[in-house]
């Protein structure tokens, strides 16, 4: 296969669609759930000389012009994977600074999310791993923000997939659910957030082309765009893009064309 001079593989897809803002889009067909993940922060840092975690800390800014823009075009659902059941993998200083920032970020953001309507919720094991006090501020910041609309924002945390469907499968077996009622409703109905709808669009930055145990039952359909963008440099003309290249698309779930 032709690679880039970096060694990657060459864009596989549709070209990239462009659009820079809002009036780019049709209106109509705005993705009502779009999840991310957040990759590339530490080589955004590295390319600079930097620790990894300042790759981390500049995402921030990522993700708030993200979470704007996403208001903006009136997407209503939008999942972010912030930490994975095996990022815990990470060096330990990395790991302490990740629960640290994620704490600070909602006690940070949360008031300013708040104020645009934005309902805040977290997917993912409450294990002993998550430090109590990170727990606290998830639970205030769900309690805050709890009667708002415009848009729910689920932080991926501590979340793996697979994860998540045994979570399922435990509580189905533990209700006394008889095999022959496990269906995929059963199942459903005992993720997480079972009132969420599945994402119609996921976009992953920073060239890698994989889904590293993200929703992994909900996106089944789901419309997969890849950028090169690091994260940390992602703001919301590159949501607008991603939005752009799924309008384009043609959505069949297993069917044919109408
Ligand atoms: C999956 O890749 C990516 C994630 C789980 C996102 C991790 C994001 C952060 C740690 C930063 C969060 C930033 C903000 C601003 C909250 P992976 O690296 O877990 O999987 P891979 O090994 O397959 O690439």
């Amino acid at each position: 296969m032709t690679r880039t001079p970096d060694g990657r593989a060459p864009y596989a897809g549709t070209p990239p669609a462009r659009a820079r803002t809002p009036a780019d889009l049709d209106p109509r067909r705005i993705p009502v759930h779009v999840a991310c993940v957040m990759d590339g922060n530490g080589r955004w840092a590295s390319q600079r000389g930097l620790p990894r975690t300042e790759g981390h800390a500049a995402g921030e800014e990522a993700l708030l012009d993200t979470v704007n823009g996403a208001l903006d075009i009136g997407v209503q659902w939008l999942t972010m994977f912030a930490f994975s059941t095996e990022n815990w993998r990470r060096p330990r200083d990395e790991v302490r600074y990740l629960m640290g920032f994620n704490e600070s970020l909602l006690v940070r953001r949360r008031d300013e999310l708040h104020d645009k309507g934005v309902r805040i919720r977290f997917a993912g094991r409450r294990d002993w791993r998550v430090p109590r006090r990170v727990l606290r501020r998830m639970d205030e910041s769900v309690a805050l923000t709890a009667g708002n609309r415009r848009m729910t924002l689920t932080m991926a945390f501590n979340y793996g997939g697979r994860a998540e469907i045994v979570d399922a499968v435990r509580a189905l077996v533990a209700e006394g659910t008889p095999a022959q009622r496990i269906d995929e409703r059963a199942i459903g109905a005992h993720l997480y957030h079972p009132d969420q709808p599945d994402p119609d669009l996921v976009v992953r930055t920073s060239g890698e082309y994989r889904i590293s145990n993200f929703l992994l039952w909900q996106l089944a359909y789901s419309e997969l765009v890849f950028t090169d963008v690091l994260w940390p440099d992602f703001r919301r003309q590159h949501l607008f893009a991603a939005v752009a290249e799924y309008q384009q698309r043609e959505r069949r779930y297993g069917g044919v064309r109408a």
